[in-house]
């Protein structure tokens, strides 16, 4: 294939990777979005084996076979909750390969690179094989983190900073070093160490890191995928695997800075880790908490005109997502205004209740994001908090010293009546108390938001 098609074909798939991002930003056209991505994909890889870069045929087929073997068996049998998990393992993958292509690299003899030129393929060599193995030993931990392969819990060393930093140094110093000792045909030795360093700081890295905060590591992560794949794409010359890498590199950072301002959490905070592990306490409010039944929770819903629906981890927990469906499906039967509120980090995940939404087929016209609902509480009848906690805590607007303060949240207590499905007063994942539970306007519905639902629907229809 002539080198100008190859080049033409490249732009064509970096266009539609970007035209696949635009799309996945939106729920009503994330399938295009994928669509687009699988068909960019599909013209990367085809136009790649057809390029003079590929010399054996036979162990490319082998690799594609097994690589995508693979990849179709574990996308195919994948729970949706599962997908974190994927994800991360996933861009181990990547990590590894960076490295791999970054060994080869150094290795390859046939090289005739001199001068400034030959200094600047080595840093990407070993800048490239610095990111691959952070990327490949932090991912591999945040997948056992998230398949409970390894405890969630945080591994606090004493004086980890010091020992982060002492890491930074040594890789820095090992460049360095590496440089030298390439001019006279050597080097080897502080790549090997600089290696295991990476390695090293990976695994601490993530280890440091509560359960609870594993999605904006995994988002992290992705990040740094991106930019092994670009360091990659430098190694190799190959321009659209720079320009793919950049942009999974700059999405999943931007990824992580809207989830760390969506949690008011600054994202080194989150690197440094220790949060998110005293979720499940008892949460300390003064005040009298007014519980109700379903069948009063029912004649609630049938006297409002106007209901709004926000959905948080818990109705993940219970699998509440289609009981939820069927109600709203009877209520706007009955002539009744329903809508979803969404907060940016409701669950555990991005986008977890837009997933569980849309799997249970409540139409997306009816689901709203913070912003667009947060001005027109006043007009919502009854608000029904499903397994929600933070996202719905006025103490973040009312009260400065908590640890959630400023996180923007759904001010549903401005509407007329709240109703709030959980198990018990626990607090929610950042341990924190939530004084809606006994304002004078809030009915606290008590047991599994599954259980408690159905028996809503139950005395809804009579
Ligand atoms: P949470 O604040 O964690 O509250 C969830 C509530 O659900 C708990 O209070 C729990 O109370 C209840 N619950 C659990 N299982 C239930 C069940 N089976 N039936 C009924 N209720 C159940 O959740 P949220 O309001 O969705 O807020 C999300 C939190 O996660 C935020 O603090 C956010 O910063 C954080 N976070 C989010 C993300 C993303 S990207 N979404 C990433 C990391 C962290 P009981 O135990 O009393 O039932």
């Amino acid at each position: 294939m002539s080198h100008s098609l190859i080049t033409m074909s490249y732009i064509v798939a970096t266009i539609l990777f970007i035209f696949s991002l635009s799309g996945l930003s939106n729920q009503e056209s994330a399938r295009k979005g994928n669509y687009y991505g699988m068909l960019g994909m599909a013209i990367a890889i085809v136009v790649t084996a057809l390029s003079p870069a590929v010399s054996s045929y036979p162990i490319l087929i082998v690799a594609l076979l097994i690589g995508g073997t693979i990849g179709a068996f574990a996308a195919s049998k994948v729970e949706m909750t599962q997908m974190p998990e994927l994800v991360a393992i996933m861009h181990s993958l990547v990590g590894m390969a960076a490295v791999l292509v970054g060994y080869a690299n150094f290795m390859d003899t046939s090289s005739t690179l001199t001068g400034v030129e030959k200094t600047i393929h080595e840093i990407e060599i070993y800048v490239g094989i610095l990111i691959g193995a952070v990327t490949f030993s932090g991912s591999v931990i945040a997948f056992g983190k998230l398949s409970e392969r390894i405890s969630g819990k945080p591994m606090l060393l004493p004086a980890r900073h010091w020992l982060n930093l002492g890491l930074l140094i040594a890789a820095i110093v090992l460049g360095w070093m590496f440089l030298q000792e390439t001019e006279t045909g050597g080097g080897s030795l502080p790549l090997w160490i600089m290696t295991a360093i990476a390695l090293l700081f990976g695994i601490h890295m993530v280890m440091a890191i509560g359960g609870a905060d594993m999605p904006v590591v995994v988002s992290m992560l992705n990040s740094y995928s991106g930019w092994a794949a670009a360091a990659t794409g430098f190694m190799l010359s190959n321009d659209l695997l720079i320009v793919t890498g950049a942009l999974v590199g700059s999405s999943g950072a931007i990824l992580s800075y809207i989830m760390c301002r969506a949690m008011n959490r600054h994202f080194l905070s989150v690197i440094a880790g220790g949060f998110g592990t005293s979720g499940g306490s008892s949460a300390v409010v003064e005040g009298e908490v007014t519980p109700v039944n379903a069948e009063e929770t029912a004649q609630l819903l049938l006297d409002a005109k106007n209901i709004m629906i926000i959905p948080g981890y818990g109705m993940a927990v219970a699998q509440a997502q289609h009981t939820v469906n069927e109600i709203t499906k009877l209520l706007r039967d009955k002539g009744k205004k329903v809508g979803f509120g969404i907060h940016p980090v409701a669950g555990r995940m991005p986008g977890h209740m837009n997933v569980l939404l849309a799997e249970a087929k409540v139409p997306y016209d009816i689901v709203y994001e913070m912003d667009e609902i947060n001005e027109d509480w006043d007009d919502v009848d009854v608000s029904i908090v499903i397994g929600a906690n933070d996202i719905v805590n006025p103490s973040a607007l009312d009260d400065p010293n908590s640890p959630i303060a400023g996180m923007p949240v759904l001010e549903c207590w401005k509407g007329d009546t709240t109703i709030v499905l959980k198990r018990s007063m626990a607090s929610g994942y950042a341990g924190v108390g939530n004084p809606l539970f006994v304002l004078e306007n809030t009915r606290m519905l008590f047991g599994d938001a599954n259980a408690t639902m159905q028996a809503v629907l139950k005395a809804l229809k009579g």
